[in-house]
């Protein structure tokens, strides 16, 4: 049986009060909790919610707290470790918190102009900080550092325009990814919805998926996860 990772991406959404409103949500749906031995979480399935850094402190206190079975990611990390590089995140101070890091979002590229060299140092720096990367790309010909441990298919054009990719197309340009870097675990986003992520699931080569907008709502969230069941 296939393990899935479905990881949301919060991008710069929510306060303190309205992740609270969403964890609230989330814990009232039946989704197993980390102690479970029946349900979600235990099949081997990792659920990794991304944050911005300011609900990091909060939101691991409350997911601890109401035993959800996610675990926390960033969106970002610094390139450089600690020291003197203002407004920069080290991967050390994420991994107080989080486990995840996404690197390399084409928002990332687009926005703050972040290169192929500045992903790579920050992979390493992530890789040092014992964190899990989620390693995104464009297509099959995007460079992918050494180290990453799953890898995102995203197609710009499909990000935030509610044009998903065809899960066909989406699949075998996994399929190409996974045969040129051996990476195993390799997802798709780009406009996954509930009503769509079954279709990418049952590709044979699609481990997940990343989603954005539907990921701001926790009943949506609730339903992509559980629909790794299906
Ligand atoms: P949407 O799901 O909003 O299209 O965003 C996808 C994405 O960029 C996840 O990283």
């Amino acid at each position: 049986m296939k393990s899935y990772l479905i990881a949301g991406n919060w991008k710069s959404n929510k306060t303190t009060n309205e992740a609270m409103e969403w964890l609230q949500k989330l814990s009232a749906i039946s989704l197993g909790t980390r102690d479970s031995g029946q349900e979600l979480s235990a099949k081997n399935n990792t659920f990794v919610l991304c944050a911005p850094y300011t609900l990091l402190f909060f939101m691991k206190q409350e997911i601890d707290r109401l035993q959800l079975p996610i675990a926390l990611g960033t969106q970002d990390v610094s390139p450089f470790g600690d020291g003197a590089y203002t407004g920069a995140v080290s991967a050390r101070q994420v991994k107080e918190f989080a486990d995840w890091v996404i690197i390399g979002h084409s928002e990332r590229r687009k926005y703050f102009g972040e290169t192929d060299e500045v992903l790579a140092q920050k992979v390493a720096q992530a890789k040092t900080a014992g964190l899990n990367i989620i390693y995104c790309v464009s297509d099959e010909n995007t460079v992918i550092p050494d180290g990453v441990d799953a890898v995102a298919y995203e197609p710009v054009w499909a990000i935030g325009t509610g044009k998903a990719e065809t899960p066909e197309h989406a699949n075998a340009v996994i399929a190409a990814i996974k045969a040129k870097t051996q990476i195993a675990m390799v997802i798709y986003g780009g406009s996954v919805t509930p009503d769509n992520v079954a279709s990418f699931l049952a590709q044979s080569a699609i481990d997940g998926v990343l989603p954005g907008g539907a990921s701001l709502d926790a009943e949506k969230f609730a339903a992509l996860l559980q629909a790794v069941e299906l």
